[in-house]
């Protein structure tokens, strides 16, 4: 079991509030993604479900029991951190069995759980090394393999794969995606990271300076974003915002575009802009687009390799269907 739910929590440091008022519910078993910009509070909101920080006010439950008051070690969750905080002279197997050691659990079981942790985080050769000669990677893993056999009701993450080189990243990601099919445990996940906050949630919390701008699925935020902040914040290279008499013509304040749904020529289009910079990625190019009106630069994303350079003509055409409109408030209106 693993349902936290959060009432009306608030804190503040000193007399500098940064979480107002807020609410939120995490089901048994979802893995939910937490991205905001930085200082946004998303670091000070996991610290308070872990019990690592005082609310200044408000309620925390867990599985339906207040356990606002609870100490950490009570709460039965198990947070990882970016920075592993291995224990260097321990072996491997010493650090994973390190909760277990003490909470004095039977030494057969120790065994048993460490030697499935190990399994499933790939870790069983690995178990009579020290920290310092496995690669970063590694010791992550070992750092997770730490909270697993403690059994917790959930995972709490912070940025745990920011150290990691984008290789490492990539496989990481898809590890503790499928340890999350295997457990089925409730996992919070903080990341700065597009892509894992796409890839991995089944639930995305967007944050702005401590409050809540959206809950939803991955594709609940890429497709119908509720304001002009998650609009930019969901989705890479960033969706443009086009003002003026353009979007008067739609009916809104400003129209939001992706740059997936822009299509190039070099001939006709709706719009024509010269191109500023083009960044040619070999799977798609990025041009960046000087002089549309109400919007510069504009970013298109073609798909593959689209052959144009500095100061070349282009014209644009977005698609219909995917137009987002937002009024002056930046409130979407459809
Ligand atoms: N111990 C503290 N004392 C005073 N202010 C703090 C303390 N810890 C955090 N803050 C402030 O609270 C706000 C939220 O910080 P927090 O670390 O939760 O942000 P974050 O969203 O995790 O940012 P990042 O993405 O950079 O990790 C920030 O403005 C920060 O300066
Ligand atoms: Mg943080």
């Amino acid at each position: 079991m693993g349902q936290i739910q959060l009432n009306q929590v608030t804190k503040s440091f000193g007399n500098v509030q940064v979480i107002p008022p807020l609410d939120l519910t995490i089901e048994d078993g979802e893995f939910t993604v937490f991205v905001g910009p930085s200082g946004c509070g998303k670091s000070t909101l996991l610290r308070m479900i872990a019990g690592l920080e005082d609310l200044t006010s408000g309620q925390i439950s867990i599985d339906g029991e207040d356990a606002t008051d609870t100490p950490p070690a009570k709460r039965g969750l198990a947070m990882v951190f970016q920075s592993y905080a291995l224990y260097p002279h321990m072996s491997v197997r010493k650090n994973i069995a390190f909760p277990m050691r003490m909470a004095k659990m039977d030494k057969a079981e120790q065994d048993r759980r460490i030697e499935a942790a190990a399994s499933a985080l790939n870790l069983t050769d690995y178990l009579d090394r020290r920290p310092g000669q496995l690669s970063g990677g590694q010791r992550q893993r070992v750092a997770i393999g730490r909270a697993i056999v403690r059994e917790p009701s959930a995972f709490l993450f912070d940025e745990p794969l920011s150290n990691l080189d984008a290789a490492l990243r990539v496989g990481m990601r898809l590890e503790i995606s499928e340890m999350h099919e295997r457990l089925k445990t409730t996992m919070i996940y903080v990341t700065h990271d597009q892509v894992e906050a796409m890839t991995m949630a089944d639930k995305i919390v967007v944050l702005q300076a401590g409050v809540i701008e959206q809950v939803g699925s991955p594709l609940d935020l890429y497709n119908a974003p509720c304001n002009k902040f998650v609009a930019g914040f969901i989705g890479s290279p960033k969706m443009n915002f086009i003002e003026g008499a353009e979007a008067a013509a739609h009916g809104a304040h400003c129209i939001g575009c992706r740059p997936e749904h822009i299509t190039v020529s070099t001939t006709e289009g709706l719009w024509q802009g010269t191109v500023g910079v083009a960044e040619h990625l070999g799977s798609d190019t990025y041009i960046h687009i000087h002089g549309v009106p109400g919007c510069d630069p504009m970013t298109v994303r073609a798909s593959g390799e689209f052959t144009v350079k500095h100061g070349d003509r282009v014209y644009l055409t977005p698609d219909m269907n995917h137009l987002h409109k937002f009024d002056e408030a930046g409130l979407r209106v459809a």
